[in-house]
């Protein structure tokens, strides 16, 4: 079952790792066209962030695409950290896969 976030700002899921329930699957993270470059992804994810801890997660992971500069930011400042690397066979570029110990 996901759960689905969204406010004024954006949204976000999050479901748990199927059979490891301890595990975050972060995706669909957005912030809303008309208000982006205005610093609300960061205050979208400290949200994401929160509420991993509130559901009791241990470690959550995302994957972002290796060109996304503005999100790979989002991620660092909010203490994200890159785990590894893998060519995305849809688009040729790169997708990183991030993940966070819940805390
Ligand atoms: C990625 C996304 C969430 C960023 O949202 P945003 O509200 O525009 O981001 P912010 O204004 O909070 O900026 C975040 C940081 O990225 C930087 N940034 C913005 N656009 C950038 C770009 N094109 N290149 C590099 N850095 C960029 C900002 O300067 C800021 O950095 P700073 O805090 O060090 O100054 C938004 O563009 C989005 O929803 N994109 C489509 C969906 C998506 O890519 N989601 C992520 C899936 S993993």
């Amino acid at each position: 079952m996901s759960d689905r976030f969204i406010n004024d700002d954006g949204a976000f899921l999050i479901d748990p790792m199927p059979s490891q329930p301890q595990l975050a699957l972060c995706h669909g993270f957005f912030v809303q066209h008309s208000k982006r470059g205005k610093g609300r992804a960061h205050g979208l994810k400290a949200l994401q962030n929160q509420i991993l801890h509130e559901l009791q997660y241990d470690f959550a992971v995302c994957t972002v695409d290796g060109s996304n500069e503005a999100q790979k930011k989002v991620l660092t400042r909010a203490g994200w950290r890159w785990l590894a690397s893998f060519i995305n066979r849809k688009t040729g570029s790169h997708t990183e896969v991030w993940g966070w110990q819940v805390s």
